[in-house]
């Protein structure tokens, strides 16, 4: 049985008094089924970690270095020393604006590993992709070159996002995400074998909102949702973290 995940990427959003989200969300979700992660912009991760709450802290991504001449960027270790225990890589965001590559995501993920944190590893075709049906080879390929060896159900979550649903309030068909998941699955069982694999969650990633949760999330092979916008205010992240909990 896999946990379901509600898990919040916050980006480029939030500040010190978006701990007030989290309290509200605390306070409709005190004892949670599924597992919550809410994922900050990365100063904010001590602050959020710090309130004690049962969700779980992440961050947004990290440099593959433990330490060095790297200006700006941040390391699994000082993520995981503020309070982390999750990291989000290779959202198409960071692919589209940083020009990330499944090996930069790759690297990360091992850094991720080392720190003792738990990655979750962003894949996803685009609309040209989606449209001229190379959808399943874009993801395998993304997952071949993004996920390391060393994957576990422990230290890994795969989270596939079609990139033309993020934002945009449009999501695929539950028979396209269905597809989609399955397919994944069956890589990750090429890889790690069945047994590991099917423990793994695959999360689904893209306008999720309260209206559409619960429908995707009793999807087979779909564990639990990314959710950006709506991971934002306690309104509407509280009714998905529900979601999650009732379709476990
Ligand atoms: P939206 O939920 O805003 O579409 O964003 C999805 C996403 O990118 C989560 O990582």
């Amino acid at each position: 049985m896999r946990r379901k995940i509600a898990a919040g990427n916050w980006k480029l959003n939030g500040t010190r008094a978006s701990a007030a989200v989290l309290e509200a969300l605390v306070e409709q979700h005190p004892n949670p089924g599924a597992e919550v992660i809410i994922c900050p912009p990365a100063p904010l991760i001590p602050i959020l970690a710090g309130l004690g709450t049962p969700f779980a802290i992440g961050g947004q991504d990290c440099h593959a270095a433990a330490s060095g001449a790297h200006t700006g960027d941040t390391s699994a270790e000082v993520l995981a020393d503020t309070g982390a225990t999750h990291v989000i890589l290779g959202h198409s965001e960071r692919r589209a604006d940083h020009g990330e590559t499944d090996d930069m995501v790759c690297a990360k993920a091992k850094a991720a590993y080392r720190a003792g944190l738990t990655a979750i590893i962003c894949v996803g075709e685009t609309e040209p992709q989606r449209d001229t049906g190379t959808t399943l080879d874009v993801i395998a390929t993304q997952l071949a070159g993004s996920v390391p060896e060393g994957a576990t159900p422990e230290n890994t979550v795969v989270a596939y996002e079609p990139v033309w649903a993020i934002g945009t309030g449009r999501t695929p068909s539950l028979e396209d995400i269905a597809e989609v998941h399955a397919a994944i699955r069956d890589r990750l069982a090429e890889r790690f074998g069945p047994k590991a694999a099917d423990a793994m969650r695959i999360l689904y990633g893209g306008s999720v909102k309260p209206g559409n949760a619960a429908d995707i999330f009793a999807v087979p092979n779909v564990d639990g949702g990314l959710v950006g916008g709506a991971s934002l205010k306690a309104e509407d992240f509280g009714p998905i973290i529900a979601a999650a909990d009732a379709t476990r």
